[in-house]
Order: C-alpha cells, then sequence, then structure tokens
C-alpha cells in the first residue's frame, strides 16, 4: 500500500499548521456523546504543538447539516469544548464545521484556499473522512505542503493488514442504518471474508433483495417494535412472523446467539456497523452480545464506523479489540481496494 508522508517529517517549528481531523463525533443534548475520535486526534495536535507549531488550527465537519436550523445543531462548540478539556493551549484553534460552507462537499478551490490562507502547512490526520474529495480533505491539500498525521497513518497500518495475509476463519460483521454508502463496498470486501453476517437496518434491505453475489447470514429473528419509539410496545419474533407495519430495531437472541457463536470461532474480524438501535437499552442486547463476542474472540479484531465504536466504548470492550478505527465508510473503501483521495493527495512518504 502507498503510504503517504508522516508529520513526523515535518519542519513545524514557527509555522502555523492546519490540520484536518475527523472530529464527527456523535451528539447528544448538544453534548459529545462518544469522544473518541477527539482522543484519537490529539496525538499529532500535541506533537505539532510540542514541536514548536505557532499555531494550529483544527477544523472538521460534524454531521450532515442541510438546513440553517442544523447551524446550531451541527456547531462544533461541544467539540470545541471537550478538545480543549484534552489539551489546553493557547496556540489551539477550532474552526467552525466545514460542512457550513457549500463548496466544502464540492471539493470547491475557492474553499480549499480560504482554508489554506494564513497557514504554512496542512497536515490530514481526518482518517474518517479519507473517503471523501472535500476542499478540507482534498483540494486544500495541493495549496499547502501535506503531510499525514498519526492517527491516519496508524488507521492505514492496522486496516492494512485485514487485505494481506490473515488468519481464517475471516469474519465479517456488517450493520448500522447508512445501508446505501455501504452496500457497495460491501459487495468487494465480502469476497475476502469466510462468513458474513449482516444485521441492522441494513439486514432489512439485503433480505428483500440480497444485491451482493455471495451469500450472507441473515438475522433469524428480531426485536420488533410497533413504533420507531424508545419505549414502543415490542416483543421477539421470528423474521416471517413480524406483525405489519412493525419494525425490526434489534436481531433477536435466537440471531445474537448464532452470531456469537460464528464470531468466537473466528481468527480475523472486521465488524462495521451496530445490530440495531443500541442507543435504546431494549434493542441494544445483539450490538451487546456481537460486542462481547468480539472481545472474546481469539483473532485480531477491527471495529470501524463511529456507532458501533460507541458500543464498544460504552460496554469497556475497546481494550479488548486489536483496533478501534475512527473510520466507517472510509474503513470500508479502504478494505475495498481503493485509493482514499484524502490520502491521495498527500505525498508519498
Ligand atoms: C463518518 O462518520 O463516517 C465520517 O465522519 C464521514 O462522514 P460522512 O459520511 O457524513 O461523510
Ligand atoms: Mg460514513
Amino acid at each position: 500500500m502507498r503510504l503517504p508522508r508522516s508529520v513526523e517529517t515535518a519542519e513545524v517549528g514557527g509555522k502555523r499548521v492546519l490540520v484536518r481531523a475527523d472530529l464527527n463525533v456523535p451528539l447528544a443534548c448538544r453534548q459529545v456523546a462518544d469522544d473518541t475520535r477527539i482522543r484519537a486526534a490529539i496525538p499529532t495536535l500535541r506533537l505539532l504543538l510540542d514541536r514548536g507549531a505557532a499555531r494550529v488550527s483544527v477544523c472538521s465537519h460534524l454531521g450532515r447539516p442541510k438546513t440553517e436550523a442544523d447551524r446550531e445543531t451541527y456547531s462544533m462548540a461541544p467539540v470545541e469544548r471537550r478538545l480543549r478539556e484534552l489539551l489546553s493551549d493557547d496556540r489551539l484553534q477550532v474552526l467552525e464545521n466545514t460542512r457550513f460552507q457549500p463548496g466544502e462537499t464540492k471539493n470547491d478551490e475557492g474553499y480549499a484556499h480560504e482554508l489554506a490562507d494564513g497557514n504554512d502547512l496542512y497536515v490530514n490526520d481526518a482518517f474518517g473522512s479519507a473517503h471523501r474529495a472535500h476542499s478540507s480533505t482534498e483540494a486544500v491539500a495541493h495549496l499547502l505542503p501535506a503531510y499525514a498525521g498519526l492517527l491516519l497513518l496508524a488507521e492505514l497500518d492496522h486496516l492494512g493488514r485485514l487485505l494481506g495475509e490473515v488468519k481464517r476463519p475471516f469474519v465479517l460483521i456488517a450493520g448500522g442504518a447508512k445501508v446505501d454508502d455501504k452496500l457497495a463496498v460491501l459487495e468487494h470486501l465480502g469476497g475476502r471474508a469466510d462468513r458474513v453476517l449482516i444485521g441492522g437496518k441494513m439486514a432489512e434491505q439485503v433480505r428483500e433483495h440480497n444485491p451482493l453475489s455471495y451469500p450472507v447470514e441473515l438475522p433469524v429473528d428480531v426485536v420488533a417494535a410497533r413504533a420507531f419509539e424508545e419505549n414502543a410496545e415490542s416483543r421477539v419474533a421470528s423474521v416471517d412472523a413480524v406483525p405489519d407495519g412493525w419494525l425490526g430495531l434489534d436481531i433477536g437472541p435466537a440471531t445474537a446467539a448464532a452470531f456469537g457463536a460464528i464470531v468466537r470461532e473466528a481468527r480475523t474480524i472486521f465488524w462495521n456497523g451496530p445490530m440495531g438501535v443500541f442507543e435504546w437499552s431494549r434493542f441494544a442486547a445483539g450490538t451487546r452480545a456481537v460486542a462481547e463476542a468480539v472481545a472474546a474472540a481469539d483473532a485480531y479484531s477491527v471495529v470501524g464506523g463511529g456507532d458501533s465504536v460507541r458500543a464498544v466504548q460504552e460496554l469497556g470492550l475497546a481494550g479488548s479489540v486489536s483496533w478501534v478505527s475512527t473510520g466507517g465508510g472510509a474503513s470500508l473503501e479502504l478494505l475495498e481496494g481503493r485509493d482514499l483521495p484524502g490520502v491521495a493527495a498527500i505525498p508519498e512518504g
């Protein structure tokens, strides 16, 4: 794999550095609900400050803001508060959500110039966004001397191992709700795995019309709810006996047991996406069972994706997993063998 040049090789003393981090964290009630991605950004920021950078300006997107009202919902303020608790330094600046600028997602050169202006160096540490060719991840890398941050490099190293010779069985577990983002990459990635387990909202789509060319394991039962509500009436149902209009909000106990047994026997594991709406405790058991099986397996295990990472963190199991990736879509595209635009834009190391 082509590796971009490391921030460790950059002359940063006295320089003004623009850092693109992926601080796209889950929020709840305007608070950071999981700070994994913020903590993961610290080593690069600290390295730059320790090596005497004159100023470090961090930018990131947060959510997918669309309306005016979203400007409040997706303000970086709570993220900045948490970051400053972890790293207080007068030279540190946090810019507002890059996606408040319409040019960002169009990889607009004009917005890239705005970001680059007044800076001497650019460091991309946003592995989770490296699959996006946006102004702050791609265009700006051509306007300043560009380097890869420590997190970005660590991610390429750990995920890259899944692309080489792996110990088998290699089990892939996929779930979550960003279905369209994932199906195309699953098609390519799943072919490398011995077993592919699918839960979450994704399972419903795959069951209706399996767009994948290989066989997958789908839930045999679900925790069905009358409505998409935390306290909705719910019951365990076989997948072919879900009452009309009810929704499967978690995999059921039989599925959790079957998936768990497969996962515990694995020697290599990649898991992306929760099995259900695990933020609501009544629909968390399936995700918990999978997380516990991943942690218990004697395997090289990689967990990717904001929500599955949060599940592993909340269950206190992150220490029992080989690598907790900060990238969801980015890790999938990397494992598909695609070039990540955010990585490709940085000169080789
Ligand atoms: C993620 O959480 O997957 C990354 O931060 C990228 O976000 P996006 O899917 O909205 O581009
Ligand atoms: Mg994503």
